[in-house]
């Protein structure tokens, strides 16, 4: 469809998470006319799930370099080292102006920023808030800040395409807005700037951490608009999320990496500390290493998940220090004072997407992105833990300083005549057959046996829609349907490519990691024909 409406700006940004609303306000700070669009409410997205919080070195003897160490060692090879310097240096800082906008972190006796520690680093260097509800109060003070600065924002606007220039510069987006007055219905906001900060695609697996909005929408605009996509293989799956039973679908209650940071024991069905032995920091291994170690516990005694012990941490521990996953395990008849929680791996975080050079930059002319959405190379091939939050902070200003410093170009803008390049959307009832595929054949462990079926059963989904014009009503479900196949077919193949294991990325045909033909990046650019 077409665009009933326009609206004419300097910068959009797409996406309301930490990394999004940061951009917003520091792009309006610099004077710079900034419209927010987001899919559902400005605080529907993940950062307000956020659980452990966020890493910087701001403890007593921790430094940047220290922090360096651990991200580089958990990517696995893969790290763009630049990147991971500019967000371990400049994290401190951005985490105090964060403070500054409002956000209100937990704090020592003698009032220092409170820090624990998770898995994979060697130092208490994790800020958190209301004890486990870090994204929580992030979001809340993002939101207010946004809010006292009248930015413009449009809630429950899907955007559908990038808008680009006869120069293939980019223009704007096009977006379906619903319900929402004067801008309802298919529209565009024109910009010669537009940053990505839609988040993750965890909904592309049956059970995630994830809020239901995190389907792709950043990755699949992006293929769309021909811009290159990396490293969308290391999909990180978190070790300990609530076990609900078997079969259990959608986003599943996360317990967060902190509950082992403050001591809490993985143990397997017979009681026994599994990961003892296994890694020289235990329960706290590097987060890949600890899905692979419950997986593969999981499958020697045939269970369906293991358990996390933090009973001796007692109730006064649990209420103060884990409000949130103390009310989530007790909602579901579980409590963590008095029994072992069973927990099970759950599809977490794209360590890859669209891919960014250090200040924040796609390879479309003025597209940027930042979030979980993008690839900075600050995770590699698998992320440190808390290092999103921080990443989503500091290269969002970067971008907003990149724009400001080059100011927008408008000349040349065009009229919005197109609402999207998809012909044939796909019908809502498909988006379980995709995510069944996705979790059999390229979760937490996978095969080229496995990638092969899934690949076929999406190309059939494809060509069934296609084939048969089952084109859907224009509406976010069938939208978020069609980016969840189009991300989930790229991911397939890159992961079916990398003939190694690496990181989150687990073949059980391949088990080494193969320096030799694999330390270097999957990139993906659409072509016209095949988008
Ligand atoms: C957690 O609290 O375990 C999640 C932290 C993260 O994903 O970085």
């Amino acid at each position: 469809p077409a665009p009933g409406w326009s609206i004419d700006a300097d910068v959009v940004v797409v996406g309301s998470g930490v990394a999004g609303l940061t951009a917003a306000l520091r792009c309006t700070a610099a004077g710079l006319r900034t419209v927010v669009v987001t899919k559902a409410l400005l605080d529907d997205g993940s950062t307000r799930w956020a659980q452990g919080g966020i890493a910087a070195a701001l403890g007593e003897g921790d430094t940047p370099e220290q922090h360096l160490d651990d991200t580089l060692v958990a990517g696995a090879g893969l790290c763009d080292e630049q990147a991971v310097r500019a967000l371990v240096t400049e994290g401190p800082d951005a985490v105090r102006r964060l403070i500054a906008t409002g956000a209100d972190f937990d704090r020592t006796d003698g009032g220092e920023i409170a820090l624990t520690r998770e898995g994979g680093h060697h130092r208490r260097r994790i800020a958190h808030a209301g004890g486990d509800a870090t994204g929580a109060e992030i979001s809340r003070a993002l939101v207010e800040a946004i809010r006292d600065r009248g930015v413009h924002t449009i809630e429950h606007a899907l955007v559908l395409d990038l808008l680009k220039d006869a120069e293939g510069r980019t223009a704007g987006v096009t977006l379906h807005v619903m319900g929402e007055g004067q801008h309802d219905g298919v529209g565009a906001v024109r910009a010669p700037a537009v940053i990505l900060a839609t988040g993750g695609m965890g909904q592309v697996f049956s059970a995630t951490t994830n809020p239901a909005v995190s389907t792709g929408d950043g990755v699949a605009l992006a293929l769309r608009a021909g811009a290159e996509i990396s490293d969308l293989e290391f999909v990180q799956f978190h070790p300990t999320v609530l076990f609900l039973g078997a079969g259990s679908e959608g986003q599943q209650p996360l317990v967060s990496e902190a509950v082992r940071g403050e001591g809490a024991h993985l143990v397997d069905a017979d009681g026994v500390r599994f990961m003892l032995g296994q890694h020289e920091l235990a329960e706290l291994a590097p987060r890949d290493i600890v899905a692979k170690a419950i997986t593969r516990r999981m499958q020697e005694q045939g269970a369906e998940h293991m358990y996390l012990d933090g009973r001796h941490f007692g109730a006064e521990m649990w209420e103060q220090r884990f409000p949130t996953i103390l009310a989530a395990c007790r909602a579901h008849g579980i409590d963590p004072v008095t029994e072992p929680i069973p927990v099970a791996p759950a599809a977490h975080y794209a360590s890859g997407g669209v891919r960014t050079d250090l200040r924040g930059r796609a390879t479309v002319p003025g597209l940027y992105a930042c979030g979980e959405v993008a690839c900075t190379g600050v995770h590699g091939a698998n992320r440190l833990a808390s290092n999103s939050l921080l990443e989503g902070l500091v290269f969002a200003e970067r971008i907003a300083d990149d724009i400001t410093a080059h100011g927008p170009h408008r000349e040349g803008l065009p009229v919005a005549e197109d609402g999207s390049t998809v012909l044939t959307l796909l019908g809502p009832e498909v988006r379980r057959d995709i995510q069944r595929t996705m979790t059999e054949g390229a979760g937490v462990l996978r095969s080229a046996g496995s990638l092969s079926d899934a690949a076929d059963a999406l190309e059939a989904l494809r060509l069934d829609a296609e084939g048969e014009r089952k084109a859907a009503e224009p509406g976010v479900d069938s939208w978020e349907t069609t980016n969840l196949l189009c991300v989930a077919r790229v991911l397939v193949a890159a992961a079916q490519e990398r003939e190694e294991t690496r990181g989150c990325h687990w073949r059980e045909d391949r088990p080494d990691r193969d320096d030799a033909h694999w330390r270097r990046h999957l990139v993906v650019r659409l072509t016209s024909d095949r988008r």
